[in-house]
């Protein structure tokens, strides 16, 4: 998987990507990073690339020209075209399916704005997908391409380790991952709950697939409608609503439960 990064800091992306992980997967090099610094293709000269916007308002454009060039100087001498990312608050929300299907890709760059965003001109011609980490607004596009880059990397094969790789599947088969504990067997007073030193595969399998259910109901209820349910589950679903697991749930977490359970 290659990535390449316009951007105005690529200092930030370099050190951001060559740690953990993805620095272990560069060096490996089952990852390549490339970033291009758009103010290497300021047009006046003194490294600008920012101007007034048009009809007015607050804030600065970073114009069209200086990035369509480095745009080029990426592409020049390809057959085909990469996809190119525009990471914006107004783009489509990325998700763990998103993540996946651009993991599909041999070839991957990213562009980050910043200031009051890019002239809309040289998106229409380049940008072939605008994407949204989340409902929130960032001074620019640096942190949301690493975000996407370090999901996308991690499903590249021989990135992850035997052992880093069986540990996440939260969003696999739409729950959210169960609690985890570690040594000590008590820690300040707490235990780590009984099941889990049974040595009984079945029942730590059964436990852990309930807490899976109750944290996506407690957290992320509207998960819960993507799932699937077989009859084990549905037992734990109904204990639940009659109260007959201690977690105290909340009239809107029975409700919900209700409807589920409805189906
Ligand atoms: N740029 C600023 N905020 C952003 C966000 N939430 N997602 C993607 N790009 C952004």
């Amino acid at each position: 998987m290659n990535f390449y990064v316009m951007t105005l800091f690529p200092e930030m992306i370099e050190n951001g990507m060559n740690t953990s992980i993805t620095g272990r997967a560069i060096a490996k090099g089952l990852l390549s990073l490339t970033t291009v610094n758009i103010r290497d293709y300021s047009v006046t000269g003194n490294g600008r690339i920012d101007d007034y916007p048009y009809g007015g308002g607050a804030g600065m454009v970073m114009q069209a020209e200086p990035v369509y060039r480095a745009y080029q100087a990426l592409v020049e001498n390809r057959k085909s075209s990469p996809r190119l990312v525009y990471l914006t608050p107004q783009g489509k929300v990325f998700d763990q399916a998103m993540a996946e299907e651009l993991a599909r890709e041999e070839d991957l760059i990213f562009l980050c704005g910043h200031y009051e965003g890019i002239d809309e001109r040289v998106l229409e011609e380049i940008a072939t997908d605008f994407v949204s980490i989340g409902d929130y607004v960032l001074t620019g596009g640096e942190l949301p391409a690493m975000v996407m880059m370090d999901s996308i990397a991690r499903m590249v094969p021989g990135v992850l380790s035997n052992q880093e790789s069986g540990q996440f599947e939260s969003f696999q088969g739409s729950l959210l991952e169960y609690p985890q504990y570690s040594r000590p067997e008590e820690w300040r007073g707490k235990k780590v709950p009984p099941v889990l030193l049974s040595g009984h595969h079945g029942n730590v399998d059964r436990w852990r697939r309930d807490q899976s259910i109750l944290r996506t109901l407690r957290n992320r209820p509207e998960l819960l409608s993507g799932a699937e349910f077989d009859k084990k589950d549905r037992k734990y679903l109904r204990a639940l609503l009659q109260d007959e697991q201690e977690e105290r749930l909340t009239e809107e977490e029975k409700g919900f439960l209700a409807k589920l359970l409805a189906f």
